[in-house]
């Protein structure tokens, strides 16, 4: 599925916040983004993990939709980070061929300015949101995610945006998220709705033990057939859409 053509990026259809504004879907993560807003606020998260149980559960979409829609946020400045680095996948959304990235500035084959791309969209001010592609990346680029440089890497990330999201691998069977997790200020679990079993969800939580758990995504909920949804979107369109159905935190800070 295609985007609309912007400037010189194709945007895919799926980043609704930007190519649907108006969508259900798109609502649903600006819920989500206060959410993530008054965590920052309270105690001051700026950088955060979107993972999920297993593979295809929609993290890379959820991560993007939901880091564009915090940088739509005034005077807040947001990166997004592909570190998938055995399937990266977020360039394709933003409509860019991959080039250098993350493991790129992890070699120093690349400054950081350099591999940040500045994302342009009539939606996002100048400046707002900046994405580090994964970057050519080969087998044995995942072990970068557990180094020092990777640490200061993401220091420095933390210091130049407000936010910074941190796309990576399932958490079954790869430990590349329960890496990251414990380095990030909070860790957000998506879980597609009609696809993700108890079981699965389950070992996934068993394999990964993190302090910092601070919601879960539910992707992918039919609004039109769901009868929880039904009422209150009933003069809406149908659409897909990602659902906070839990903010750890909004009560205990
Ligand atoms: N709610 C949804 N509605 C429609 N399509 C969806 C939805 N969520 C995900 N998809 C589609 O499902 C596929 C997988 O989504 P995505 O790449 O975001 O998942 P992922 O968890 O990052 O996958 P991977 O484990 O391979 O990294 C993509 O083609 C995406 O566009
Ligand atoms: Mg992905």
């Amino acid at each position: 599925m295609r985007g609309k053509l912007l400037g010189s990026a194709r945007f895919d259809d799926h980043l609704v916040v930007l190519t649907d504004p108006k969508a259900i879907a798109a609502e649903q993560y600006r819920v989500l983004r206060s959410r993530i807003e008054h965590l920052s606020q309270e105690k001051g998260f700026r950088t955060f993990i979107i993972t999920s149980p297993a593979v295809g559960e929609g993290k890379s979409m959820t991560a993007a939709n939901l880091a564009i829609s915090m940088a739509q946020s005034k005077d807040r400045r947001v990166a997004l980070v592909d570190c998938d680095l055995r399937r990266p996948s977020l360039h394709r959304l933003f409509g860019t061929r991959m080039k250098e990235g993350l493991v790129d500035v992890l070699e120093e084959r690349s400054p950081l300015e350099t591999a940040l791309v500045p994302i342009e969209h009539p939606l996002l001010a100048p400046g707002s949101f900046s994405f580090l592609p994964a970057g050519r990346a080969n087998a044995a680029s995942p072990e970068w995610l557990g180094s020092t440089k990777m640490d200061k890497l993401m220091t420095l990330l933390s210091e130049r945006f407000d936010s910074v999201f941190f796309d990576t691998p399932p958490i079954l069977p790869l430990a590349d998220a329960a890496v990251l997790g414990e380095k990030v200020d909070g860790a957000l679990l998506v879980l597609r709705a009609g696809s993700t079993s108890a079981e699965t969800l389950t070992l996934a939580m068993q394999s990964i033990d993190l302090q910092n758990w601070i919601g879960v995504i539910l992707n992918g909920v039919d609004f039109e057939r769901s009868s929880r949804y039904s009422g209150i979107y009933a003069t809406y369109q149908k659409t897909y859409s990602a659902q906070a159905i839990e903010a750890r935190g909004d009560s205990d800070g």
